[in-house]
């Protein structure tokens, strides 16, 4: 197996194709959507290109393997025994929690989420006809928990779905056993149903393992709908190839069945990456891992060093780093402030709804170049904050 050059700088701006690289002019350093700007690991490209030069690309049947290595890989990792007629696929997470919106309760229900959090869980409810109802994390120093009262106490009669992220984006939580078990306690005890986005499950950091709230018992199981792709581990989001572990029969029939007509199958090439990564990329995670922390340490230690007004926790899990520029003196919005005068672009925390203002999302999955010299650049602009004037906030624009 080669070993992975992370160091690499590639031409990702090469095809035009790239969300994340081609949305803005040339030169602008883009650390905002969540891939990565490296090569996905040898025995996926393999794979693909072999698949490619056979040429024929009709409709696919989802390869037996791949369910076999899901179940063994979920065993392994986290002890949690699922039948393979538990797990099917999808195009995406995004439509997986949507379809968990429509399949679960009526119109007119709650269904809860807690922010900040990946915007689209907040549009969620509202496409299946539900109401979003928000409960706030708690911050206290960049660390974020749950207040179980409060999470509760948002709970109503027409409650009947909750949204997790686990991992959490942007916060970059990788929640723990026990309160996990609180929170499910809760859910099971209001008869709310699960809907766990665990797309982030496998970017996590020693001393912070991911634990799938459905592997707790079978009775959180039997209430859970879990959500995990290869996309963001393995960089072939792309290829718009999820996984969906619905143990109940009941609760799985009603959420494939509120995407029939309306989503599409897996392609054939999204299949193939996905079982390659699964199978045969666990070298390659494991030292993309060693690489991301290392890059994570990088900025941490240079944002407070240089920048010491923006304050920044070291994430337990994901390539996001969540950055709290509140205190910094930056005139208007932070993301365009760097945008504007450091030709950087990253997300701006308001679009993750209530408590995400004033924040930036950073993604680091990143050649250490780029990262230093998109640090490189913030600084400077950093430095000159106080004579900038604010950059004014388009109204309609893309989420960024
Ligand atoms: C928490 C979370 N869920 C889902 C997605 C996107 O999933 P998909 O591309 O499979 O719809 C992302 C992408 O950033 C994410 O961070």
């Amino acid at each position: 197996m080669p070993v992975p050059d992370f160091d690499q700088l590639l031409d990702l701006p090469r095809f035009g194709d790239s969300v994340k690289w081609c949305l803005f002019e040339e030169g602008m350093l883009p650390l905002w959507v969540a891939d990565m700007d490296f090569h996905s690991p040898a025995p996926v490209i393999r794979a693909l290109v072999e698949r490619a030069s056979h040429g024929v690309f009709g409709y696919a049947l989802s390869p037996g393997e791949l369910r076999q290595v899901i179940q063994e890989r979920l065993a392994r990792l986290y002890d949690w025994q699922v039948q393979e007629e538990d797990i099917f696929f999808l195009p995406g997470v995004v439509t997986g929690f949507n379809m968990a919106c429509h399949a679960v309760g009526k119109p007119g229900d709650e269904i809860l989420v807690e922010v900040p959090v990946y915007f689209p869980m907040l549009d969620a409810p509202g496409n299946a006809g539900r109401v979003c109802r928000m409960v706030s994390l708690l911050e206290e120093e960049g660390y974020y928990r749950r207040d179980e009262q409060t999470f509760e106490a948002a709970i109503g009669p027409r409650t009947s779905l909750f949204l997790l992220c686990n991992p959490h984006n942007p916060v970059g939580r990788a929640f723990g056993r026990a309160e996990l078990e609180r929170l499910a306690e809760i859910c099971l005890r209001h008869d709310v149903v699960i809907c766990s986005d665990e797309i982030h499950c496998d970017i996590v950091f020693p001393g912070h393992p991911h634990t799938p709230i459905a592997s707790l018992a079978p009775e959180i199981a039997a209430r859970t709908i879990t959500l995990l792709a290869p996309s963001k581990t393995f960089n072939v989001p792309g290829l718009s190839c999820s996984v969906a572990v619905v143990q109940d029969a009941d609760l799985r029939e009603r959420v494939r069945g509120a995407g029939a007509g309306l989503v599409s199958h897996v392609n054939v090439m999204g299949y193939t990456a996905a079982l390659a990564a699964y199978r045969d990329g666990g070298p390659w995670l494991e030292a993309l891992l060693r690489y991301l922390e290392d890059n994570c340490d990088y900025l941490l230690d240079y944002v407070a060093r240089h920048m010491p007004l923006i304050r920044c926790r070291k994430p337990e899990a994901t390539f996001l780093a969540w950055l709290d520029c509140r205190q910094a003196g930056l005139p208007g919005n932070p993301q365009r402030f760097f945008e504007e005068y450091a030709r950087v672009c990253l997300n701006d925390g308001a679009i993750f709804g209530p408590g995400g203002e004033g924040f930036l999302r950073l993604n680091f999955a990143c050649p250490r170049a780029t990262l230093q010299r998109a640090l490189e650049r913030m600084r400077q602009a950093y430095e000159r904050r106080a004579e900038l004037a604010p950059v004014p906030v388009p109204e309609a624009s893309e989420p960024k």
